[in-house]
């Protein structure tokens, strides 16, 4: 099953210290950027990402970020 692209930009978050997060790979969840558990019809899985300090940090949109789950500029060259 193909990746399927959520948006074109990435999502700011405001992550809090300590708490752990499940960024969804797929594309297909409908709780953006985070998984819902919609990959259990993919053979794709969430990434977890634990925040080291409390920021604001940009989830990937477009699910083909080379540094995911955080945004590294290559939805630019979609
Ligand atoms: S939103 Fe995917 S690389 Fe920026």
């Amino acid at each position: 099953m193909e990746i399927k692209t959520a948006k074109n930009t990435p999502y700011p978050v405001k992550v809090v210290k300590g708490q752990t997060y499940y960024w969804c790979s797929c594309g297909l969840s409908n709780n953006q950027p985070f998984c819902d558990r919609s990959h259990q019809r993919t053979d794709l899985s969430p990434l977890e990402f634990i925040a080291s300090e409390s920021i604001t940090v940009y989830f990937c949109g477009c699910k083909q970020s080379a540094n995911a789950p955080l945004c590294d500029g290559t939805h630019k060259s979609l």
